[in-house]
């Protein structure tokens, strides 16, 4: 039988943090999710197969525009259908809650990916540049050069908040 799709509960966080470790994706912590969950939680999406977590999706609304995040399937229900089913969901959800448009972030490398989403109709954006800046840590006295060149392997980390 196809795993159900459900929201999250904070129960799952155990079982979706080790399929986020398992799929290369990185783990939000328990207060980070908690936090979220004050905020979109109807966003925040698992398939559950007989019990067992074997997909998750996170989803945003920023009130204007919608994301997907932290999207993973146990390597065991992949090549399903399943991450599409989810991203159906989250995508079914953010337009009824009237967002026009919905952005992933996706590493230029995940090819899975870069595929599975192009199938769902999105589009890439090649001359887009993703810059982030974190509000929790203090700001830097300098602000690094910018420059054509490429970023060290630090830089291109993904980053933490
Ligand atoms: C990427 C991922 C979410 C896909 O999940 P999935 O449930 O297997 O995806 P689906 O079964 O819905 O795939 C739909 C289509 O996407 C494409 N696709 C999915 N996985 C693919 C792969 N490994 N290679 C090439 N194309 C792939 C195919 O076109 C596929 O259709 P098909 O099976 O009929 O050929 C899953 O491989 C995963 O969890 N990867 C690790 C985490 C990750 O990269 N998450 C995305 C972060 S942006």
């Amino acid at each position: 039988m196809a795993p159900i799709i459900r929201d999250f509960q904070a129960g799952d966080y155990e079982a979706v943090a080790r399929l986020w470790e398992a799929s290369d994706i990185r783990v939000d912590s328990r207060e980070d999710v908690l936090f979220k969950l004050r905020r979109d939680a109807d966003l925040f999406l698992v398939a559950e197969d007989r019990g067992r977590i074997v997909g998750a999706v996170l989803g945003a609304f920023d009130g204007r525009m919608g994301s997907i995040n932290r999207l993973a399937v146990a390597d065991s229900w992949r090549r399903s259908g399943l991450a599409s089913r989810l991203i159906r969901e989250v995508e079914d959800r953010l337009r009824a809650r009237g967002a026009r448009r919905v952005w992933a972030w996706i590493h230029d490398h995940n090819h899975a990916s870069r595929t599975l989403f192009a199938r769902r109709g999105y589009e890439e954006w090649p001359s887009v540049v993703t810059a982030s800046k974190s509000l929790t840590e203090q700001p830097l006295a300098e602000a690094p050069e910018v420059s054509g060149g490429d970023l060290t392997a630090e830089a291109r980390e993904e980053p933490s908040a």
